[in-house]
């Protein structure tokens, strides 16, 4: 699972470093959140080709969803692109999508949370919960994306799900957390994956002018950074047992 791809340097380290591991059977099945793939703002229909070209086999999204206008569109046409599960159900698009892998059927579930996010979502909990228990087609690896701000609410998501799915990964800080583990239940989980972007910068953005904000408290357009030499791919591996849906490891990627 890679952490949220941050413009054209993150795709082009994403792509690297993704496609890599898919070629030589590091990465059997990969999941990156690309809700900040098109220049920082959303995901586009022509982004979104290239990063499958790239090897990832689904993409998640998050608060900046609606960024791009050909987003409502390419949630309907193709079903490997998820918005959070939790949005108001008059959205367009789904948060789960099963797809048939070598390996069984893989699915994979997006959530977004509430404590400092946005107020018009659903209760993430309440929402997985239902989802887990009323879907039909499930697989027996369920990867989880909880795109959140709050370490606390992300671990509850974790801690929720502990045994009823392979991984929980958090997303949506661009900051990578080192507290991966297997928890009790045989869930992988890490409150934060990272980033996929350029590091010399705050949070994938232009360091000068994201401080001109903090020092005024003008609006500013913000730009990623432009040192696209510094950019790294970070994520994690889980390693699932296929035949119970069960986490043996989890692994960080800083790379
Ligand atoms: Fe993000
Ligand atoms: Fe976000």
């Amino acid at each position: 699972m890679a952490g949220d791809i941050m413009g054209a340097s993150g795709r082009t380290v994403f792509a690297r470093v993704a496609g890599e591991m898919k070629r030589t059977g590091k990465a059997d099945f990969v999941v990156a959140n690309a809700e900040n793939a098109a220049a920082g703002k959303g995901l586009t229909s022509k982004i979104s080709d290239e990063l499958f070209d790239a090897g990832a086999d689904v993409l998640t999204l998050g608060d900046h969803a609606w960024d791009q206008k050909d987003t409502a569109q390419l949630l309907d046409r193709d079903s490997r692109v998820l918005r959070p599960a939790n949005f108001p159900p008059a959205c367009p698009g789904r948060g789960l999508v099963t797809i048939d892998t070598p390996m069984g059927k893989v699915t994979v579930i997006s959530l977004v949370g509430r404590v400092f996010v946005r107020n018009s979502d659903d209760c993430p909990f309440r929402t997985v919960d239902a989802l887990l228990k009323k879907e039909a087609n499930i697989g027996k690896v369920i990867l989880v994306d909880i795109h959140a701000e709050a370490t606390s609410e992300k671990t509850a998501i974790g801690r929720f799900l502990d045994g009823r799915v392979s991984g929980v990964a958090g997303t949506h800080t661009h900051v990578q957390t080192a507290d991966e583990q297997v928890l009790a239940g045989g869930t992988a989980y890490i409150t934060d994956l990272g980033m996929c972007g350029p590091t010399n910068s705050i949070i994938g953005c232009d360091t000068d002018t994201i401080l001109k904000f903090f020092l005024t408290g003008m609006k500013f357009r913000f730009e990623v950074s432009s040192d696209s030499a510094s950019a790294m791919m970070h994520g994690a591996i889980i390693d699932v047992d296929e035949s119970t849906g069960k986490a043996r490891s989890i692994k960080r990627i800083r790379e």
